[in-house]
């Protein structure tokens, strides 16, 4: 295996804005058999920690989970799409430049550059974590959602039960599964998916279910409810309103536009929540777990929360477009999470004004940054 590192300057942190170093890898000869005995000794030593493979390592929950795989002590390895731009590494850019982490290019588009690269890492641990994640665009491009958050995960899949048969094998199931049944929601409940989002991730699910069944792979499946964090995406609903609040608050915008403000989702962070990933990798056994706060609240209560956070009323701030709303709403979404509180030990940190106050105050930094640029700019 060839590895090449590549420094490379990223200019935004994870929260904060800042520069740092990250070491990129190239690995690999395209051309490899990948099936030959002799391959076997061109691949490299075995590391005597543990190897995980992340595929979505540059979204919110990669970035959290390569934090604390690092701490733990493992070689943590990233596949990342070709980008023009290197805005989409902004979120690990925070991590020291001697981190045990590699970045592969890649896409779950392409089982081949899968196939290589679970043969050359030999991970312990794959997360399954890459995905088309916003509901709402799902309805603009279902074919392309459905390429890549459905029949990506069965490449993976495939590249895992052939060439690293004893990986363990987490995917990135989603409470929108359940979609339209009625809360609260558990393992036992019937998936009801209401975009064509949800439609794939019960197709990955299944797959899941199917491939420890049929070929007894170690895979996992954590049917996570909403998580949040100040690395969230900007038009997820928390962010986008967070985001509002700061900026509104800095004077750089008056008002923000929502759609259906009734919507009632179970939030929880991020950060708690990767940690349920790690912890249903190391169970004993291969199994599905609902991972949530077992708390619902509404778009408006967050609305009311984020808003008064900084002393301001939402009402005079929010108001209704209809092109926010949705084909088909998920109006409810409520988690039981007793069987990982059992099983597996996990438990919340972070309660739902606790989420809002930490995102509120991470974009205020934000927008204080902004207001003081726009300030300079106006008057150099
Ligand atoms: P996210 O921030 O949207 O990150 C998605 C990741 O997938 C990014 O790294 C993105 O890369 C990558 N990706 C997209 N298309 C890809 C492709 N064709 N090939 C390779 N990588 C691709 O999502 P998240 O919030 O971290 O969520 C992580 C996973 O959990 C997703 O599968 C999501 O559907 C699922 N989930 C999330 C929640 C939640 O509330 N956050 C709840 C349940 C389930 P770029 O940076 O290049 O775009
Ligand atoms: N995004 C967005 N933007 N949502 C809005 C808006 C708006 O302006 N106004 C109201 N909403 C409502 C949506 O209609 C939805 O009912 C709710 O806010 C939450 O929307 P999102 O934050 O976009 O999240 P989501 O619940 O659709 O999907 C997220 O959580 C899923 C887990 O349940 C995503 O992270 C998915 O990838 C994840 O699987």
């Amino acid at each position: 295996m060839i590895i090449t590192r590549i420094a490379d300057k990223v200019t935004k942190g994870a929260d904060q804005a800042t520069e740092t170093v990250l070491i990129l890898s190239t690995s690999g000869n395209p051309s490899s058999d990948l099936n030959g005995e002799e391959r076997q000794a061109d691949r490299r030593p075995r590391a005597t920690m543990t190897t995980a493979f992340i595929t979505g390592i540059t979204g919110q929950d990669g970035s959290y989970l390569t934090e604390l795989l690092l701490s733990k002590g493992y070689e943590v390895h990233g596949l990342i799409r070709r980008s023009s731009s290197e805005t989409h590494l902004s979120r690990l850019a925070h991590l020291p430049s001697d981190a045990n982490l590699y970045l592969h290019h890649g896409d779950l588009g392409d089982s081949g550059v899968l196939a290589r690269l679970v043969h050359e890492i030999e991970p312990d641990e794959v997360y399954n974590l890459a995905a088309q994640s916003d509901v709402k665009l799902s309805f603009d491009i279902p074919e392309f959602t459905a390429d890549v958050t459905g029949t990506g995960t069965l490449r993976l899949l495939e590249a895992v039960r052939l060439h690293s048969p004893n990986a363990r094998f987490y995917q990135a199931s989603s409470s929108e599964m359940f979609g339209a049944t009625p809360p609260p929601q558990s393992e036992q409940t019937r998936f009801h998916p209401r975009s064509p989002y949800a439609a794939a991730k019960v197709m990955a699910h299944n797959l899941t279910v199917n491939y420890r069944e049929g070929y007894g792979l170690f895979a996992a499946s954590g049917i996570l409810f909403n998580h949040e964090s100040p690395r969230r995406g900007e038009l997820f609903v928390t962010r986008k309103i967070t985001k509002a609040v700061a900026r509104i608050k800095h004077g750089l915008q008056d008002d923000v536009a929502l759609g259906n403000l009734d919507a009632k989702r179970d939030w929880g962070f991020a950060g708690d929540y990767v940690e349920a990933m790690w912890r249903m990798l190391q169970h004993d056994a291969p199994d599905d777990f609902v991972i949530a706060t077992g708390e619902a609240k509404s778009v408006r209560d967050f609305c009311k929360a984020a808003f008064g956070h900084v002393d301001l009323d939402w009402e005079a701030h929010v108001r209704i477009d209809p092109q926010w709303f949705r084909p088909a709403e998920v109006d409810y979404l409520l988690g039981d999470p007793t069987k990982a509180k059992t099983e597996l030990g996990w438990n919340p940190t972070v309660g739902f004004l606790e989420l809002v106050a930490m995102m509120v105050d991470a974009d205020l930094v934000l927008a204080e940054a902004e207001a003081a640029f726009a300030a300079v700019a106006t008057n150099p």
